[in-house]
């Protein structure tokens, strides 16, 4: 089975061939510098950007996998949550590429995406389909927080979320007041590697509640009140790396903590992660070490796949497909912006 997936629902545009369950081609054009200046995503440019560059990045992913559009037997698209003119771009695009080739369409939920994205390019091949085992996951990323048990295959629970800002969201804010550039989270990275993550007491928010929700905001506001008792503080040699490292940890440790409490709870001996924040270098290292000293197995999704992607898709289509419950697109068929993740089906 030959498919062309595509994702466009944030600021990425990707397009990926996903042949019988294995990743032929995967594309990404960021639009990363186009939003830096703004210092986050302006979803009217980010649609526009999507219109320019779909077209393009499927064409690289048809070249890629040696493959022509009447080669496929079928289109994946990310149908939802996302921005809607952004999720829209994609959706119609998908749709306009179906009814060319006359093959059928299937609308894929972005974070079953993500939660499928650990088990793209395992040591050993497995796909979730053929190798599932309950688990919980923790999908990280610049839109969402989120905890989900999956008890079964394409059943979902939503064990908890952010009450505000999401992980991504907190290092990028905080990046800004630092006067990083946008995306946050890889400078804040790139400065903690060089600080000392115990040289400042930053809120852990939540991390001791027996609720599985997150808080990051209380973290942000607590960043800017210490910058402005601390003036000149980042002029200092090692102001901004001590700062960085101390941040990064804060939010590392609130993640891990309670994602292995929450697969404890639930019972389950697997958990994963995923979402462009798991590409943080500490944040893998820790939730390795807490899963593995709670006698917890952890599958991350390697980094490539953490940031938003069109394998992703393709792979949880092919999956649905092969079980029979993938959900076909209509011509008329729309984006979801804010589309909910099914307790299964
Ligand atoms: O999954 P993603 O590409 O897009 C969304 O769906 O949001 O995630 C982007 C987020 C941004 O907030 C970015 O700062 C964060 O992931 N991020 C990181 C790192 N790389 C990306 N956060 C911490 N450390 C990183 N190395
Ligand atoms: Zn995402």
């Amino acid at each position: 089975m030959r498919l062309l997936a595509i994702e466009s629902s944030c600021d990425e545009t990707s397009a990926a061939v996903v042949v019988d369950g294995r990743v032929a081609s995967n594309v990404v054009s960021s639009q990363v510098q186009l939003h830096g200046e703004y210092g986050g995503v302006v979803p009217e440019l980010a649609a526009r950007e999507h219109l320019r560059q779909l077209g393009p990045m499927m064409g690289l992913a048809l070249a890629k996998a040696h493959l022509g559009p009447s080669d496929l037997d079928g289109v994946a698209v990310t149908r939802g949550p996302g921005l809607p003119s952004a999720l829209s771009a994609g959706v119609r695009t998908a749709l306009a590429l179906g009814l060319a080739i006359g093959k059928p369409v299937v609308g894929i939920h972005h974070h079953e995406a993500h939660l499928y994205s650990p088990w793209i390019e395992a040591d050993v091949p497995v796909s979730m389909g053929a190798d599932f085992r309950p688990h919980v996951s923790l999908i990280a990323s610049g839109g969402h927080t989120l905890l989900v048990h999956c008890p079964a295959l394409f059943e979902h629970r939503v064990l908890g979320g952010t009450l505000d800002d999401a992980a991504g969201e907190c290092f990028d804010k905080v990046a800004k007041m630092l006067g990083l550039p946008y995306p946050g989270g890889p400078q804040i990275e790139a400065f903690a590697k060089k600080g000392d993550p115990a040289r400042y007491e930053f809120p852990r928010p939540k991390r001791n509640d027996p609720d599985q929700d997150f808080s990051f905001s209380g973290l942000k506001t607590s960043v800017r009140y210490f910058l402005r008792d601390h003036p000149g503080i980042l002029e200092t040699p090692s102001g901004l790396n001590d700062i960085c490292a101390s941040v990064q940890e804060a939010i590392v440790e609130v993640l891990s903590v309670k994602l292995v409490r929450a697969a404890l709870k639930a019972g389950v001996k697997l958990v994963s992660a995923s979402g462009g924040v798991v590409c943080n270098g500490r944040l893998r290292e820790v939730l390795k070490y807490a899963s593995h000293a709670a006698g917890l197995e952890i599958r991350m999704a390697s980094p490539r796949f953490c940031t938003d992607n069109a394998a992703m898709v393709g792979m949880v289509a092919y999956e649905r497909i092969k079980a029979g419950k993938a959900e076909f697109l209509r011509l008329e068929s729309e984006a979801v912006a804010g589309l909910v993740l099914e307790a299964g089906n």
